[in-house]
């Protein structure tokens, strides 16, 4: 870790110089199991996929018939997303979730380490960005990272203040434990769904 150059998680940089150098210790290589059985329980939904990353989900997603579009502000992301999504590619957009707009109504936005991507000084701006892409009754699901270590990413959060920050606008309808967390998560992620109020 010590030699790289970029230092600033809110800078598109940061990660285009970790995707660049083979440095991900985030990405699952796969489409988690929690988001599968999710699908396999709901009807399509159109999706929002911030931060991709990789972008497993999207091709999972997109085959699945659901309307989904990943975004990330790293180049490099977005080309190596690209690549994992074939011929879905075209779903994986270069854009900063705090400033792109959804073509249509979202009716879920999926999470993978992206809050714990970001300084908690930040949490309360992605938590609004959150509720105001959700109509009522729209769904934010996917895996929280709990953990109080200073230094990140990935920046853990506390249940107390994982509720704190979203009680106002969503509910929580489901909290289950995970069963194939990857090393830098394991025993500290939850799968969450939180219906927007
Ligand atoms: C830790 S990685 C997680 C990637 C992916 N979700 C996964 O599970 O493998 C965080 C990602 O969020 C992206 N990101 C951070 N801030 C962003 C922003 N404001 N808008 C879009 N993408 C952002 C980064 O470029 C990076 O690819």
């Amino acid at each position: 870790m010590a030699d790289f150059q970029q230092r600033d998680p809110l800078s598109p940089a940061f990660w285009d110089e970790r995707f660049e150098r083979h440095f991900t210790p985030w990405d699952k290589g796969g489409v988690p199991q929690a988001l599968q059985d999710f699908v396999a329980a709901n009807s399509p939904l159109t999706t929002l996929i911030p931060g991709c990353g990789s972008a497993y989900e999207l091709a999972f997603l997109a085959g699945q018939g659901w309307d989904a579009t990943a975004i990330d502000f790293s180049p490099a992301a977005v080309a190596q997303g690209k690549l994992a999504a074939g011929v879905h590619a075209a779903r994986v957009v270069e854009a900063d979730f705090f400033a792109w707009q959804p073509a249509a109504p979202l009716q879920l936005i999926y999470e993978r380490a992206f809050l714990c991507a970001m300084p908690r000084a930040m949490w309360p701006q992605v938590a609004a960005r959150w509720a105001q892409l959700l109509t009522p009754g729209a769904l934010l699901a996917g895996y929280f990272f709990f953990d109080d270590a200073a230094k990140g990413p990935p920046f853990g959060i506390q249940r107390e203040q994982l509720e704190q920050l979203l009680r106002a606008d969503f509910e929580c309808i489901a909290d289950d434990a995970v069963s194939d967390s990857i090393p830098v998560f394991a025993g500290k992620e939850r799968w969450m769904v939180w219906r927007r109020r």
